[in-house]
């Protein structure tokens, strides 16, 4: 997997000759991984057609703030939603005039305004227009407001003369939007994480499992090695692809996933364990498949070891993390798990239903810690595995510093 894997790039076209570029830029993005949404504006579609990049990013490129059809599809404040990171690229000098005003005259500007995710601006422009004042002056609001300025560069330009004011190449602005996922805020941390199910065998043919897909772990596992950790991903049966430098350990009971746990604990600074593990197991393994009998049958079932509790009993030097899958009362269910198993946080989903947890490309967590909580809302696994990263940083750092001092 590339630097980009799943990131969710929302690419905005102004109007500017650079709007060609445009095309090679979707490509080089995709390339590295990234799902990729182009807007463009009014002007964009003078310099490269909707339909040449709507065939490379394989998504419908959106233009039109107005269009009941389109807002019904993917509408403006959704598109702000998604996307992990906007990108303008190419941006004329008219259209960083209106993102520094706040505008939300066309589609872009409003979801550039509407929207929670960093915004990165790759300027392109006649030179004189990129040295005026006002134009100056509107580039350093929106880096006043956090936004990340892609060059531009020097050169010939299209209108014939040299200076300032030419797009970066594609690979540049990948490399650039490569480093906003980069954190380094667990570099060199050793993180272990488990996810997914554990399949508990009845017979040979049988077993005991859940509706865990592991997209949560695996998501967490992809955030931590951005975030710079060495990743060790104990997972149970799955249909995912490893993140990009996770070192994987494949398992399928509750007992061999705390087996591998214990195996590679103890360099471990930080444990995550998003694994949906079984409670339960069958007491006795038929060692044949059990035959159909008449009327009802019963299974008994004793319970596995506690993954979680084996782990904060040996050492609380570790920072330990849980989550609770709950149907019901999710934060004082919640709070009573954080307790008995002595973790520094746990991070609470609703499942069943229509809530997110289980299966779903989304979820929302409730975060509980000793003292203090914050809920992260609805999003895509991926945005919220990085969420959640970011707060562990805090905390982990939190406590490192509190047993320093
Ligand atoms: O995999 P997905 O489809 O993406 O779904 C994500 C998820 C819903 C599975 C995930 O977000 C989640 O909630 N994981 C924990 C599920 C669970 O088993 O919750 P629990 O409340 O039953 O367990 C509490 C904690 O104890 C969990 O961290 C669990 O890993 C741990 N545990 C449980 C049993 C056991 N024997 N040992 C444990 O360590």
């Amino acid at each position: 997997m590339s630097s980009l894997a799943n990131k969710r790039i929302l690419l905005g076209v102004s109007g500017s000759i650079a709007a060609y570029k445009s095309a090679e830029l979707v490509r080089r993005l995709k390339d590295a991984g990234a799902v990729v949404q182009v807007v463009m504006t009014e002007a964009a579609q003078a310099f490269v057609t909707p339909f040449t990049l709507q065939t490379l990013s394989e998504r419908p490129v959106h233009t039109a703030l107005m269009d009941a059809n389109a807002e019904a599809t993917m509408g403006h404040i959704e598109q702000a939603r998604w996307a992990d990171l906007i990108v303008i690229a190419p941006a004329s000098a008219n259209f960083i005039a209106r993102l520094a005003q706040g505008q939300a005259s066309d589609l872009l500007s409003a979801i550039a305004l509407a929207s929670e995710a960093p915004l990165a601006v790759a300027p392109a422009m006649n030179r004189q227009m990129w040295a005026s004042a006002a134009t100056q002056a509107n580039v350093a609001t929106l880096m006043e407001r956090g936004a990340k300025l892609l060059g531009p560069a020097s050169g010939e330009q299209a209108c014939g003369e040299v200076g300032a004011g030419r797009m970066l190449e594609a690979d540049e602005i990948v490399a650039h939007c490569a480093e906003y996922f980069e954190t380094g805020l667990l570099a060199g941390r050793h993180v272990l994480i488990t996810a997914g199910p554990t399949q508990e065998d009845i017979d040979p043919v049988r077993y005991i499992s859940n509706r865990s897909s592991g997209k949560m772990g695996f998501a967490l596992a992809a955030a931590a090695v951005e975030a710079g950790a060495r990743v060790t991903l104990v997972s149970g049966p799955v249909a995912l692809v490893t993140p990009d430098r996770v070192a994987r350990i494949d398992v399928r009971s509750a007992a061999e996933m705390l087996a591998a746990v214990q195996e590679n604990l103890a360099e471990q600074e930080i444990v995550i364990a998003a694994a949906a593990v079984a409670d339960y197991r069958p007491l006795q393994v038929a060692t044949q498949k059990i035959k159909k009998q008449a009327g009802s049958a019963q299974l008994s079932l004793e319970q596995t070891a506690d993954i979680l509790s084996t782990i904060t009993a040996e050492s609380d030097a570790r920072f330990v993390v849980g989550f609770a899958a709950e149907t019901e009362q999710l934060e004082a269910n919640a709070r009573v798990k954080l307790e008995k198993k002595s973790l520094d946080m746990i991070a609470a989903n609703g499942v069943g239903g229509e809530r997110g947890g289980f299966e779903r490309d989304e979820n929302a967590l409730l975060l509980l810690w000793q003292g203090g909580g914050v809920e992260l809302p609805m999003a895509p696994k991926e945005k919220l595995a990085r969420q959640l990263i970011e707060r562990i940083a805090e905390r982990f750092n939190a406590k490192n510093s509190t047993e320093d001092s």
